[in-house]
């Protein structure tokens, strides 16, 4: 059965004590529920949250995510965290290349692909953001900026059967904007995807690739997300933080 990935994305925007309590508001809410069986929700809070909220969370099925990693595993790297850090907290995945650290920390796609061997090499799973630009778009841009991405990061890794990695198709123009890309739009855009994937690895591991879309993604597009044939999920910003919002995306 392949997993539906339900991503959620706290980002910087909670205090200790806001992520906390919304933690603690999941786990009881997951206490009294399930969610369908395909479904895997993943919660991916500030550095700063993670040793509290793995614990508060550890009798839910939720797993526990960070939103950055470094490239080494070890070193005179000053303020940065490691992969295999990042395990012995707790956490299983990663994000790795969203677009807000492209923009504000100026990462590179050649970084990216470094941060990405780092994140399998300790056995977590990297969640791959790419996405294109308003003005790449526009100029009729959008496929070779992401096939940029997608090959200056990937090319170079190795995948077994045994690894695990998640692309995150998020167009940048609609991140926290309140309006999503259509979804037959982006459904389109993860078959290429998928595609570009078919030129690195062979495809009985791409077929396995979850490709999930993130922007602006809410309870009232959630389905029509959900129901495209190439998508395996979303990453969530906005409406992960509540539980009002988040629990009915994941289950749509
Ligand atoms: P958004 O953020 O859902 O608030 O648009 C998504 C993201 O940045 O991953």
């Amino acid at each position: 059965m392949k997993k539906k990935y339900i991503i959620a994305n706290w980002k910087m925007e909670l205090t200790p004590q806001q992520a906390q309590q919304l933690a603690q508001d999941f786990a009881q809410v997951t206490k009294k529920n399930t969610w369908a069986e395909d479904r895997q929700v993943i919660i991916c809070p500030s550095f700063t949250d993670i040793i509290p909220i793995v614990a508060l969370l550890s009798h839910s099925q939720i797993e526990i995510g960070a939103q950055d990693v470094f490239w080494s595993d070890y070193g005179a790297y000053t303020g940065s965290i490691s992969a295999s850090s990042l395990r012995h907290l707790g956490c299983t995945y990663v994000i790795v290349g969203h677009s807000e650290r492209r923009k504000y920390q100026h990462e590179t796609d050649r970084e990216i692909g470094q941060k990405i061997a780092a994140v399998l090499q300790a056995g977590l799973v990297p969640i791959l953001c790419i996405g294109e630009t308003f003005a790449e778009r526009q100029g009729g841009g959008k496929e070779a900026a992401l096939m940029k991405q997608l090959t200056e990061a990937l090319s170079d890794i190795h995948l077994t059967d045994k690894d695990n990695i998640l692309v995150a198709y998020e167009p940048v123009w609609v991140i926290g904007s309140g309006q999503a890309v259509n979804p037959q739009d982006a459904n389109q855009t993860h078959q290429l995807i998928r595609r570009t994937l078919g030129e690195f690895w062979p495809t009985s591991i791409v077929n396995k690739i979850g490709i999930i879309y993130g922007g602006s993604v809410n309870h009232l597009n959630i389905k029509d997300f959900m129901y495209q044939p190439n998508i395996d999920g979303v990453l969530v910003g906005g409406a992960s933080l509540s539980v009002d919002k988040f629990w009915p995306i994941i289950n749509y």
